[in-house]
């Protein structure tokens, strides 16, 4: 890091590093051997993260660095094209970090191999100002130098011509985001989102790099305003700023990417298993404005034989917006819908807003002025106020527990009531009347900060609370759905997207989009199928069924104003191909429940971009149409109008059609028929993949049998099976089975684990593709 001046000393203490500058003090701590904070603390000596928490620490420390060695060097001679500097080295059992006298920092390998090194040059941002932005600047006293250069924290770093760049969470754009520039702050923004968008609603500082033949991490943990400019200025580096707060490196070694996402994940923490009926399919409507139009849907999905969990409750159904009311007026007695469709299968989901309605005599603004739970006025004075949906609104100040547990005593409210799962919305947090100053005053627990520092960890925090009283108040895996998020974030809540429109452009950026969620952490997320704004057509929505069937949240949603986007409105064809793709996702649901479980292992993603397993193969650097659901699926989807014929990429291997059988020799392009109504998705050679028999919705019936999906070869399945819904299978309340599959479609039954009261199938059969 630039400007620290020239370094005096050093001490080694166990896992630390700690080493004087002139200016400043660096501390470069080893937590694994392939895990390596560097922290300058700028700003405040301690970390003060919200996405590593003391759980995730200790956790971390279990897998602790097999050694840490530190000594002083007089140059590096690795011949990695930096000049020859003295400066310290330490090397864990796996990387070496060299800091040089002037505080640069170069991660290698042990053997030597530059992963990331600091760039020596000066950084020149490209002026890409309007010239009435100019006249501002200059008005203000500023340069545009001074804008991006003036950050205090500052990271640039070197990267190879070939080096390709994913992650950073929900971000628009291409899979791989070299040449763009992003900007982390919690963004609402109704417009079409396009690839030129620098935010969007969350904020995950986590970049994957991936040179020849190896990846590395970089997670630069900061809730300010953060920048990052992936070779777009200038192709020879790659540079990270901060408006405040500290530099708070986690380098993440691990080689592959399927590595660093598992070590990143180890770090901020994986998402626990979901309640199976979580993972089924979804129906919203902003505008569903009465029990009468959600009992209507609910029977219309059973009556045409469409599976379905749940048509949830968008703010509709409060009273007047009011955030814990119920509107009696259409919505009949509380409780009374829930039970009724519950007879039929249906789980109530239902909005939460954090903005809280400004009112005399309403209870949870009554309770929150007299708790002194909401955000204050930049000069601590009076409670701030914004609007939202219920007009004029204060924000609950969630970085405080008791907020948070205020929050959840009402959250228990609404589990009593039968509620089962909660959906978190406008928790960027959102604002009609212009966005929040950043000097409106909020609480990190007992320390008052300002906005400032809390925006991006706002709907972090609103998830936290929902969770953690969902848990312990009911015993069940809860579900959440946020819409903002910082990194971390996957440990309380599920994702979606948020607003994107019926365009196909939104339908071909979901691909890269939720790979890109996935490798970030985040496993259960999805898009709103069918577009929230805009229009849909008949062919966009059975496309948009279509390539989403794998999806983790799986929820067609639109907004108020917009044509109702029910499958039977658009006709027979498209309600027919809905049926088959939501049929599809329920016979598949035991393969995605199983990457799941594998996912609190290993922190991979049920939906994959390619190349997370091809890394070899550069067809896979950018291939931003087709994806992976775990390692045996692949899927094509088509989502350009019109097309009837598909481009297909297999990579490496033999595969085999879904459809049809027909057996693909891989690391080719072909071309395959795609009518509408049909998804291209191969089987890998050699997989078994479990499947359930048809259902209406999860607890229909007893699932009392698994049909075992195998290709001509045979071969071996691991498959975990639990009650569905608790924590149990923690202490080993499941059923885990091996199963070995032959050429001729024998097979033999291992119980790797029995489960205390958790039922075994009674049949299983196998399905041989060919
Ligand atoms: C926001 C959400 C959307 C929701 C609407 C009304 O726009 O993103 O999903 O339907 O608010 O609550």
């Amino acid at each position: 890091m630039k400007d620290m001046g020239k370094l005096i000393d050093w001490k080694k203490k166990g896992n630390e590093l700690r080493i004087r500058f002139e200016h400043r003090e660096m501390i470069i701590t080893a937590l694994t051997d392939e895990i390596i904070n560097v922290f300058v603390p700028i700003w405040s000596d301690e970390h003060r993260s919200k996405a590593v928490e003391e759980s995730d620490l200790k956790r971390v420390a279990k897998s602790g660095p097999t050694s840490v060695d530190v000594k002083a060097v007089e140059e590096i001679k690795e011949g990695n094209g930096l000049r020859p500097e003295a400066g310290v080295e330490l090397r864990t059992g796996k990387l070496k970090v060299k800091i040089s006298n002037e505080g640069c920092v170069d991660f290698y390998t042990l053997e030597g191999k530059l992963l990331s090194g600091e760039y020596r040059g000066e950084r020149k941002p490209i002026i890409t100002l309007g010239i009435w932005e100019m006249e501002l600047l200059k008005a203000e006293g500023h340069t545009v130098a001074d804008t991006v250069l003036g950050k205090p924290v500052n990271d640039v770093r070197a990267v190879d011509p070939d080096e390709h760049f994913y992650g950073l969470g929900d971000k628009m754009g291409l899979l791989d985001k070299r040449s763009y520039e992003y900007e982390n702050w919690n963004t609402d923004d109704p417009s079409a989102h396009n690839e030129q968008y620098r935010s969007l609603y969350k904020s995950v500082p986590f970049l994957i790099c991936k040179k020849k033949e190896c990846a590395y991490g970089l997670f630069y943990d900061n809730t300010f305003h953060s920048y990052f400019d992936l070779g777009k200025e200038n192709p020879e580096y790659m540079a990270y700023s901060a408006e405040d707060g500290n530099l708070d490196l986690y380098f993440i070694g691990g080689e592959s990417i399927k590595k660093v996402v598992g070590n990143y994940t180890l770090l901020t923490g994986r998402a626990p298993l979901p309640q199976l009926w979580t993972l089924g399919y979804h129906q919203c409507r902003w505008g569903y404005s009465s029990a009468k139009d959600i009992r209507e849907v609910a029977e219309k999905f059973r009556e045409l034989g469409i599976p379905c969990e749940s048509v949830q409750y968008d703010i509709d159904y409060m009273d007047g917006y009011r955030v814990f009311t119920w509107n009696e007026k259409d919505y009949g007695k509380p409780g009374e819908l829930f039970k009724e469709l519950g007879a039929k299968g249906y789980k109530p989901v239902v909005i939460i807003d954090p903005g809280t309605k400004r009112e005399k005599g309403y209870f949870m603004y009554e309770e929150g002025t007299e708790g002194g739970f909401f955000f204050r006025n930049s000069d601590d004075t009076e409670d701030y106020v914004n609007a939202v949906w219920p007009g004029e609104a204060n924000y609950p100040d969630f970085g405080r527990k008791e907020v948070r547990d205020w929050w959840g005593k009402h959250i228990n409210e609404l589990c009593d009531m039968g509620v089962a799962a909660i959906w978190n919305d406008m928790n960027e947090p959102a604002s009609f009347n212009g966005p929040l100053p950043l000097d409106v005053v909020g609480y990190d627990e007992e320390r008052k900060t300002t906005h400032r520092e809390l925006h991006n960890v706002y709907g972090h925090f609103m998830a936290k609370a929902t969770y953690d009283a969902m848990k312990e108040y009911t015993g069940k895996r809860p579900l959440v759905i946020t819409r903002a998020a910082y990194a971390g974030t996957q440990k309380y809540a599920a994702v979606w997207t948020g607003d994107n429109q019926s365009l196909w452009f939104h339908l071909a950026m979901m691909i890269p989009q939720l790979c890109t969620l996935g490798m970030c952490g985040y496993p259960v997320c999805g898009v709103d199928i069918g577009g929230f704004g805009a229009d849909t057509t008949p062919e966009l929505l059975a496309r948009w069924i279509e390539a989403s069937c794998f999806s983790t949240f799986f929820r067609n949603h639109s907004a108020n104003g917009c044509i109702r986007q029910e499958p039977w409105k658009f006709g027979k064809e498209v309600t027919d191909i809905y049926r088959k793709y939501v049929k599809l996702h329920y016979r598949f649901l035991p393969y995605i429940y199983d990457l799941m479980h594998e996912e609190e292992e290993n922190g991979l993603p049920v939906m994959r971009p390619l190349v997370m397993h091809y890394e070899d193969d550069e067809v896979t650097y950018n291939l931003n149409d087709e994806f992976l659901v775990g390692e045996k699926l692949l899927v094509a989807p088509v989502v350009t109008p019109g097309e009837r014929v598909r481009k297909v990429y297999l990579p490496e291997g033999t595969w085999y059609s879904l459809w049809t059988g027909a057996k693909h020799r891989g690391r080719r392009f072909f071309l395959e028929e795609a009518p509408l109504g049909h998804m291209p998705v191969y089987v890998k050679a050699g997989s078994v993949i479990p499947m359930y028999e048809e259902m209406s919705y999860v607890g229909e019936k007893p699932i009392d049998r698994i049909s075992l999906l195998t290709t001509p070869e045979g071969g071996s399945l691991v498959h975990y099976q639990d009650g569905g819904e608790d924590f149990s299978y923690r202490e080993g309340n499941y059923n885990l089975y091996r199963f070995d599959v032959d050429g001729t479609g024998k097979t033999e039954i291992t119980m790797l684990n029995e489960a205390q009261d958790v039922k075994p199938y009674d049949y299983f059969r196998v399905i041989r593709l060919h």
